[in-house]
């Protein structure tokens, strides 16, 4: 699969770019007024996804977690939190009262044991290490850790979370309990901290290379592409309106039993309950972990707008997997800055990561943008080759903002037409794939991310296997000619 991509892309830099242009530069078939978009192939793959970074950490009351998943999250790295076997309650976290922790701080002999252990820490060679300041030091269990394993070879980099002191000796008391690693100057962190500052303290540290994916840029070896948010986000998904009950649950499902990592939703669909279930059984069968997949759910016009704490609420309720990837505003609204600012809220709380707009062309966003902090991370507009928004494309790229197409396949009551356009089908039967395939795959290779909706499992896989082929240059320019700037919705 990894060659045939690659020898695919190969050749069709030769097709598009002309003999004599740079592979790296080169941006296979992509239109000319997709400057901004760039595909990057096996060869161009530019995050390193070698797991040699552990980042591991003891959080009593959930603040240094929150920093340590920034960091696992931002650097692509596993995670392990220090779990207690007997857990601390507020009496023994109440401290200056003589209480369990303080007791604990007190005596430098004191070893609280640790639930599990790390699984192959050989293959680690950088860990971080988190904990909160206790009386100006680490916690005893962050020693009962350190003299666990065998450090030597291993780099360790120490941060803490504290009320108001800093890191002070915490760190450097550390050093002898894993002498032979090496440390480097430990970095405290409030409460109140960011992303954007966990992922700064990387970015110092060198920790985040230089190659690290760029904002817009689809990966088609991750199959993923990086958000103006500082998120990964899959390139192909699931769409989910019109599904319900089992139907939907089981197209859920069978998505993420085929490797689909991007499910999109709406408080409008009516069925984020059944997807969140879905979601949960899926995790509890072990088919994915929560962090795997990316979610994404939709803020109505109307009262939703009008109230729009509630109804985000509402949404995440609905939902029930912790936090939610990505809400939208699902159409403009007189109200839609004032819900646009809730999300933003929601944000900062780290119950949704990021945040865009649906249904917002030229005119909308030129209105919107000045209005507010962040710049949306993606725009989900109406897209397929009969209506393509050429003009409306590359102006949202441009921006940095990702443009995702619904209605991929033309929408129920239009698939029939388009799949069986004597073009397209002319291309499928050229490289022995489906309509639907040339469809999806002649979005990805305009920068367009792709969540046709499917019920049916052998659509929903066939979704999926669009990475072993790529279109030409001709072939890409014979789907654009097909434009009829029809769409298929009024909005
Ligand atoms: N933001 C918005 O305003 C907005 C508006 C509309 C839609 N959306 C989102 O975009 C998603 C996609 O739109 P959509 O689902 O309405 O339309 P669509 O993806 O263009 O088309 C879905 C139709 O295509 C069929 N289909 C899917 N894969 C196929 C394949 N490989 N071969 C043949 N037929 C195939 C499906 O039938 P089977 O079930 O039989 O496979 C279904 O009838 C929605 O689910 C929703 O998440 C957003
Ligand atoms: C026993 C104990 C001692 C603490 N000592 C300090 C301290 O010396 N200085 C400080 O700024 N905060 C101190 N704190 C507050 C924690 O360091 C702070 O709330 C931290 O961010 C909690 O992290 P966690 O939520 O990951 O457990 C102490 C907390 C406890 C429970």
């Amino acid at each position: 699969m990894k060659c045939l991509e690659t020898l695919f892309l190969v050749l069709t830099l030769l097709f598009s770019a002309g003999c004599g242009e740079s592979a790296g530069e080169a941006q296979p078939n992509t239109p000319p007024n997709n400057a901004n978009t760039e595909i990057v192939s096996e060869d161009q793959t530019m995050e390193s996804n070698e797991n040699n970074t552990l980042v591991v950490y003891f959080s009593a009351t959930g603040t240094t977690e929150k920093v340590a998943e920034y960091a696992a999250d931002i650097l692509h790295a596993d995670i392990y939190e220090i779990v207690p076997e007997v857990p601390y309650t507020d009496k023994d976290l109440a401290y200056y009262t003589g209480g369990r922790a303080d007791r604990e701080q007190d005596d430098s002999s004191a070893r609280p044991a640790i639930l599990s252990d790390v699984e192959n820490m050989e293959q680690y060679d950088t860990i971080l290490l988190g904990y909160p300041i206790w009386h100006g030091q680490a916690p005893r269990i962050i020693s009962t850790f350190l003299e666990r394993y065998d450090f030597s070879g291993k780099t360790i980099i120490p941060f803490c979370t504290s009320h108001s002191s800093g890191i002070g000796t915490s760190d450097t008391n550390l050093y002898s309990l894993a002498a032979n690693a090496e440390w480097l100057n430990g970095e405290r962190f409030s409460a109140d901290t960011s992303r954007e500052e966990v992922q700064t303290w990387l970015d110092s540290l060198g920790l985040i290379s230089d190659t690290t994916a760029e904002v817009g840029v689809f990966n088609f070896e991750t199959h993923t592409v990086m958000l103006n948010s500082g998120y990964e986000m899959p390139i192909n998904g699931l769409g989910t309106y019109s599904l319900h009950g089992d139907e939907c649950i089981n197209s859920v499902k069978s998505a993420l039993s085929n490797g689909v990592r991007l499910i999109d939703t709406a408080s409008a669909y009516g069925n984020e309950e059944e997807i969140g279930q879905a979601i949960r059984e899926a995790i509890d069968e072990g088919i994915i972990k929560r962090e795997d997949i990316f979610v994404t759910t939709k803020l109505y016009p109307g009262s939703e707008m009008e109230n729009p704490e509630a109804a985000i609420q509402d949404c995440l309720d609905r939902l029930n997997i912790g936090y939610v990837d990505m809400m939208l505003l699902h159409h403009p609204d007189p109200n839609d800055v004032k819900a646009y600012k809730a999300m933003e809220k929601f944000v900062a709380d780290g119950k949704i990561r990021s945040i865009g707009l649906s249904n917002w062309y030229v005119e909308e966003l030129t209105e919107f943008l000045p209005q507010v902090d962040t710049v949306p991370a993606l725009i989900q507009n109406e897209i397929h080759p009969y209506y393509q928004e050429n003009e409306v494309i590359p102006f949202i790229q441009e921006k940095g903002i990702v443009v995702q197409g619904w209605y991929p396949l033309g929408g129920r009551g239009h698939t029939g037409e388009l799949l069986g356009d004597s073009v397209i089908s002319e291309i499928a039967n050229a490289h022995g794939v489906s309509s639907a395939q040339v469809i999806l795959r002649w979005n990805l290779q305009k920068g367009v991310v792709v969540i046709p909706g499917s019920s049916n499992p052998d659509h929903i896989k066939e979704n999926t296997e669009l990475y072993h082929f790529a279109l030409t240059e001709d072939e890409m320019n014979r789907i654009n000619a097909l434009d009829r700037g029809e769409k298929h919705d009024w909005y």
